[in-house]
């Protein structure tokens, strides 16, 4: 019996916290993420979801684990890592947190109006180092303007095979729409146009080029 393939995929943004009641994070809404691990499952795959806070039901079937912070979304992967033999990072991890975290509501009076911050782990970045031959790793990349320039400096610096690169922002915003297109560009110059259409839709292409490559290993 051949092995099942095992897909970790991450979903919906990070919060980073700077008292109990207030946060930075970014406007995902988990659609994209949650979309590729019904499209995982559907295609066979064992699927890990390691999910930020989002209002969407995890798909039946998929081992999810919740986390709030970068940190715990990095730890969470660390551990789900090896078993894996693909990643696909969806999630819009916060890229910077407060230096100092308060254990209690801080008054209005005494907020201070600067916040000193600290970048966050890069997830990816710190996988890659990681990573063991036939594991794969698959990056988004959501981009204001030269998408796909940015992208592909994204797929070399984080030693990506793969990145899927959108657009956020303006009349395009990914981060929060139904509808999506996506750009699958391959470390060998490979590039793929996913939709304009639904990100479900843009799911079910998405993982079925992954699938096919993997086939073709
Ligand atoms: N990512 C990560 N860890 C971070 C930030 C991002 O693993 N701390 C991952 C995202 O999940 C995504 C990819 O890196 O798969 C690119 O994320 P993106 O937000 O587009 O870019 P950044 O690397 O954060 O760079 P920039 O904000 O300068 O565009």
């Amino acid at each position: 019996m051949t092995k099942q393939f095992r897909c970790l995929i991450t979903a919906g943004p990070t919060r980073e916290y700077f008292d109990p009641v207030r946060f930075i994070s970014n406007p995902s809404s988990g659609k994209m993420g949650y979309a590729l691990a019904e499209a995982a499952l559907a295609q066979g795959w064992y699927v890990d979801l390691v999910t930020g806070p989002v209002a969407l039901l995890p798909p039946t079937g998929a081992q999810t684990c919740n986390v709030v912070t970068g940190q715990e979304m990095l730890a969470a992967i660390e551990r789900l890592f090896p078993q894996c033999d693909m990643l696909i990072m969806a999630a819009a991890v916060c890229d910077m947190r407060p230096k100092a975290v308060a254990d209690h509501k801080v008054k209005k009076d005494a907020l201070s109006m600067t916040l000193e911050m600290e970048p966050t782990p890069d997830i990816l970045q710190t996988i890659a180092r990681r990573k063991q031959p036939g594991q794969l790793l698959v990056g988004f990349a959501a981009e204001t303007e030269a998408v796909e320039a940015h992208a592909r400096s994204k797929l070399n610096a984080k030693q990506l095979d793969w990145v899927a690169a959108n657009q956020v922002g303006g009349e395009h915003n990914a981060f929060e729409a139904d509808e999506n297109t996506v750009y699958l560009l391959g470390k060998g110059a490979q590039r793929i146009v996913l939709g304009p259409g639904p990100k479900t839709q843009i799911a079910r292409d998405l993982i079925h080029s992954l699938a096919q490559c993997v086939a073709s290993t």
